[in-house]
């Protein structure tokens, strides 16, 4: 009899849906799809029951009910199974257990090592300022006192990165000092001036344990009446002291830079030997017109120190190419 088959499909398909239902709210789309009171499925076989012939009738209508009963008695005890298995789920979760460590990253040795540095500045009443990587030869230069046929501008010590031609403004590179920003800030700020800017600096040298084509340099200005060579001493040292303890000692060397005018070599003694840190001395008069300065009126001294240095020494690293190997056993010892 067909009215019996389409009950039996019934039934193999409603049982079938309710085993795959893994929760609670599946379960009641399963309910509502065959035995919803308003458009279930089950709807349908009621109106088979209807269309079953005088002789049909009593053994159709006992198997509806029978598919019905089933049906409805499977979908309630597979919704006490669900609740059993949640129950226990929870039950089996145990909350003494220790908890996973969460991986937090941190900031990489050097950007560290800057952070504090431009705390220990602002200290000093330094300022901190921000210069562009790529840079016009006025400002790594020209401004700098650094003419033309000076050694520093050969094109084999820099990283220019485009042609004189194809730019209206002239050639570019990346910089090799941070001392463009003593330029860049003198340009647009009358004195006094007390600066520091942090921030990297390229130079095709060749790499090894001591040397990178990029490293970090804090270049210092104070620009003011009456500065002298004295203060530019006790401001290095109080710097180094502050950083790395007050057995450090600072020693200047005579240098030359053109940019200043005396220069000097600074070196820092920690521990019982000393090391070259970067180069000062005070603001060359030529650097003071390029800017608009008068020279008569205004003095003031002039520092770079390498960052990476001062970071090996402190942390205890022998080799500069490990800041930049992105090697998460080194970096995650800081
Ligand atoms: N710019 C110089 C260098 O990179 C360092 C320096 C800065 C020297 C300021 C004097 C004054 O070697």
């Amino acid at each position: 009899m067909d009215i019996l088959q389409a009950f039996n499909e019934f039934e193999v398909a409603a049982l079938a849906a309710i085993e795959a239902a893994s929760d609670g709210a599946a379960l009641e789309k399963v309910r509502i799809e065959y035995l919803g009171q308003k458009s279930g499925r089950i709807r349908d076989l009621q109106k088979l029951v209807g269309q079953a012939t005088p002789a049909e009738k009593p053994q159709v209508g006992k198997r509806f009910n029978d598919v019905r009963t089933v049906v409805a008695a499977r979908l309630e005890a597979r919704v006490e199974e669900l609740k059993t298995a949640a129950l226990k789920a929870a039950a089996d979760f145990d909350v003494t257990l220790p908890g996973e460590r969460p991986v937090i990253g941190r900031l990489h040795p050097i950007t560290q090592v800057m952070n504090e540095f431009r705390e220990l500045m602002g200290r000093f009443g330094f300022t901190v300022v921000d210069g562009p990587e790529i840079e016009d030869e006025r400002h790594n230069f020209e401004a700098l006192n650094i003419p033309e046929d000076h050694p520093a501008r050969d094109p084999l010590d820099n990283f220019y990165v485009a042609c004189a031609s194809s730019l209206a403004g002239g050639p570019v590179l990346l910089r090799s000092q941070t001392s463009t920003v003593q330029i860049r800030t003198m340009e647009k700020t009358p004195p006094p001036v007390r600066i520091v800017s942090l921030g990297r600096v390229y130079r095709p040298d060749t790499i090894d344990a001591t040397h990178s084509c990029m490293f970090h340099q804090m270049e210092g200005l104070l620009v003011d009446r009456r500065v002298t060579m004295a203060q530019l001493k006790t401001v290095l040292s109080q710097f180094a002291r502050s950083f790395l303890g007050p057995e450090v000692e600072i020693r200047f060397r005579p240098s030359f830079f053109p940019f200043t005018e005396p220069s000097v070599e600074v070196d820092m003694k920690w521990g019982d030997s000393w090391m070259e840190i970067g180069g000062a001395g005070m603001v060359d008069p030529a650097v003071f017109a390029a800017v608009g300065y008068d020279p008569e009126e205004y003095t003031g001294f002039a520092f770079g120190l390498g960052i990476e240095r001062f970071c090996m020494k402190h942390f205890g690293v022998d080799d500069i190419r490990r800041f930049y190997e992105n090697d998460l056993r080194f970096l995650s010892q800081f």
